[in-house]
């Protein structure tokens, strides 16, 4: 079987984590169950581009199921854990091309790798293959059934794509529906980040002054999360609605430039570019770590900070001290790459459950819409979205009240007033 891993000997190891990761992911175990009776997938090639970890493992055990024909690539050159890719390869028979570490030319030669599959259906964490499809694979467009996206900043691209006409294909926001971004990326991100800047430094959080840039679902799990850890938190926000409620959950919301000044902890996470220039870094309180939990490695300007570093330190995995010319110390999290996958896990797997859930419907619904479906970016049905949020609370035992005839009749009508 075509692959490129690390080391397939790192198999064993991998396959117990996949197991591990699946006895938590309970919604997609049940979607998984039902896909191997019914072969939703049967004669569909699939290509995913996500991060290579223990819980996509068990989304693309669930897909092959259905039975898909996989290839799996990964969506950040960091965020592979390469013991898994192993055992993808060595005890499920997926195709897996990621190495943690890979350079750029490796991570495109991976992308190409999947799509020289042919995929009905893509599947993405940043819409990097969905971009590939529609540059260098233009050729292969017409066989695409359609693609599901999986985060922020990827439908960010899709509808940005669609809107100058360049989509061709329908492409399903996973992100949108609710049991994704009000569970993943708030608790996800919030708890995932967190790991990461810890296993990074092993600082105290307690006490720190730390300012969170960006207050999307995102910036407010890792906002909160900090708060819970006893760091002094301050939130930089563009947006009046989400920095007023910024406000009113409590955090003292300040500008970039002003907050920079006295803050020990920066994390990014607003999915653009540059929020952190390099004449702001220059201006930075000396010592500071500088850490971005957003999707890409653009949110603060690395690549300026290490252009005028004086010199630079690797000091732990994931932890770089970078001196500039006036001899402040600045320490860089994890190359600037989002901190939860490149110095952790990523998220737990009880939240990628209901997440992945979501991509395994997405993809389903691509296929039984395949005829009706034009190019565009369409969110899951509310059904589908509801019925992930009741399963998941009757897999953790929680059971909740049902409205009755006379008030669902209620909420449906006007008549009855003061
Ligand atoms: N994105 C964030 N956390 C993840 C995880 N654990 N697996 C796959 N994608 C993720």
């Amino acid at each position: 079987m075509k692959s490129d891993v690390k080391d397939i000997k790192l198999a064993p190891k991998g396959k117990l984590k996949i197991e591990w990761a699946g006895s938590q992911m309970k919604v997609l175990k049940l979607i998984g169950e039902r896909f191997a009776k019914e072969k939703p997938l049967k004669g569909i090639t699939l290509g995913a581009c996500l991060h290579v970890t223990a819980e996509t493992a068990n989304l693309m055990i669930a897909l092959k199921s259905g039975g898909a024909n996989l290839a799996l690539c990964a969506s950040n050159p960091l965020s592979t854990q390469d013991d898994v890719a192993a055992s993808l390869v060595e005890d499920f028979g997926i195709p897996c091309f990621a190495i943690k570490g890979e350079d750029k030319n490796t991570y495109y030669k991976h992308l190409n790798a999947v799509l020289d599959f042919h995929p009905q259906i893509t599947m993405d964490d940043g819409a990097d293959l969905v971009t590939l499809l529609h540059t260098e694979r233009k050729s292969q467009l017409p066989k695409v059934l359609g693609s599901t996206e999986e985060t922020t900043t990827g439908v960010i691209r899709l509808r940005a794509m669609l809107k100058d006409g360049t989509l061709k294909i329908p492409a399903m926001a996973v992100n949108d529906s609710n049991t994704k971004h009000m569970f993943d990326n708030r608790y996800g991100t919030g708890q995932s980040t967190i790991d990461g800047i810890i296993r990074a430094t092993n600082v105290l959080l307690a006490g720190k002054w730390a300012l969170v840039v960006g207050y999307g679902w995102c910036g407010r799990g890792v906002a909160n999360r900090l708060r819970g850890m006893g760091a002094n938190v301050a939130i930089a926000e563009v947006n009046p609605i989400k920095a007023l409620e910024a406000v009113m959950d409590g955090f003292v919301v300040r500008t970039i430039k002003e907050a920079l000044q006295d803050n020990d902890l920066v994390v990014t996470a607003t999915g653009n570019k540059h929020v952190l220039s390099v004449e702001d870094l220059k201006s930075a309180k000396d010592g500071m770590i500088i850490a971005n939990t957003g999707h890409f490695n653009v949110e603060f300007d690395y690549e300026g900070l290490v252009k005028i570093a004086k010199s630079r330190r690797q000091m732990r995995d994931n932890l770089e001290e970078i001196t500039l010319e006036n001899g402040k110390k600045l320490f860089v999290l994890g190359e600037g790459r989002l901190i939860n996958l490149s110095a952790a896990e990523g998220h737990p797997p009880d939240v990628m459950d209901m997440s992945f859930a979501n991509q395994a419907l997405a993809a389903e619904f691509l296929v039984q819409n395949q005829d009706k479906l034009e190019a565009g970016v369409y969110t899951i049905p509310q059904e589908l979205d509801d019925m992930i949020a009741k399963l998941k609370l009757e897999s953790l035992g929680i059971k909740i009240d049902t409205l009755t005839a006379e008030q669902k009749k209620y909420l449906t009508s006007w008549h009855e007033g003061t």
